[in-house]
């Protein structure tokens, strides 16, 4: 018999375990975050509920994924709003809290996986060795809990590629489910780093999604060339805006293209750096 669960949030695996066995459940999804939650993560937290009969959060700020101390450090957090935040959209939700020993033995340290390069493009290039603590600390998850079902963001299209990578080469039974990029009214990508912006900087930074828009309205007349000089310049003569990169690959294996063909469905990649503060964003092209 499936019982009503009693809610808190749980710092050891084991309390989790032990409580699904007693609780009983058809489907287990899973909602892998780094908290600082946002309308995007309450959208996975929304899906997961509806599709399955139990729903584990977690809220872990994994140091391995972070190639950067001081971005680890100034990764923002707040756990205690975030638990009330899920207790008051998804009251049965189980939220996993745990400590860094509860995953790592220290030091913690990602392992090494091969992911057949997809891990190395884009993102991958500019961010050395993120992918594989991401996919050390989704394993561990998938391990610990074996979710029928995790879900995940479109916003880090190139993580939903690399975890698909990890599940089919380590043969791991679970699914996955994405949903679309939640942008703020501006169109701004929804990002836990966003509000390290000042508001300011926070509404200027509509002119991320604003370009790849304009991107996708060009791919079918003009050369990707033209394309990239086209962002290149706009970011150029925009003083406080980084442009770190600006790719178009192709969706299914993220190799970078240099020219459209209406057959292949591509996708425009960008990272831009604000106030120190980097934010990505990505759109179908076709
Ligand atoms: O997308 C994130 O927030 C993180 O990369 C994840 C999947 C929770 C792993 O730490």
């Amino acid at each position: 018999m499936i019982k009503k669960l009693k809610l808190r949030n749980f710092n050891h695996s084991s309390e989790i375990l032990k409580l699904l066995k007693t609780t009983g459940y058809e489907n287990l999804g899973l909602v892998p975050t780094m908290g600082s939650l946002h309308k995007g993560h309450l959208k996975l937290i929304e899906k997961c509920s509806l599709n399955c009969d139990k729903t584990i959060v977690s809220i872990f700020v994994n140091p391995t994924q972070f190639s950067n101390k001081i971005d680890f450090a100034n990764y923002p957090q707040s756990i205690r709003k975030d638990v009330e935040t899920i207790r008051k959209t998804n009251p049965s939700a189980i939220i996993y809290t745990p400590s860094e020993s509860d995953l790592y033995t220290a030091p913690a340290k990602a392992e090494i996986f091969d992911l057949d390069g997809v891990d190395k493009l884009i993102e991958g290039k500019h961010r050395k060795g993120h992918f594989q603590g991401v996919a050390t600390i989704v394993k561990r998850l998938f391990e610990k809990f074996s979710p029928d079902y995790a879900f995940f963001g479109e916003k880090d299209y190139q993580q939903i590629l690399v975890i698909k990578k990890l599940i089919k080469k380590y043969k791991l039974k679970v699914k996955i489910e994405t949903i679309p990029t939640v942008r703020e009214k501006n169109g701004l990508a929804m990002s836990s780093r966003n509000i390290l912006l000042d508001k300011e900087s926070r509404f200027d930074a509509k002119i991320i999604y604003e370009s790849l828009c304009i991107v996708k309205r060009m791919v079918t007349k003009s050369g990707f060339d033209k394309i990239k000089d086209f962002i290149n310049k706009l970011f150029l003569f925009n003083e406080h805006f980084n442009l770190e990169y600006f790719y178009i690959a192709e969706s299914c294996s993220l190799k970078e293209l240099e020219s459209f063909n209406p057959k292949i469905k591509i996708r425009a990649f960008i990272c831009v750096k604000v106030q120190g503060v980097r934010l990505i964003d990505n759109i179908a092209l076709n």
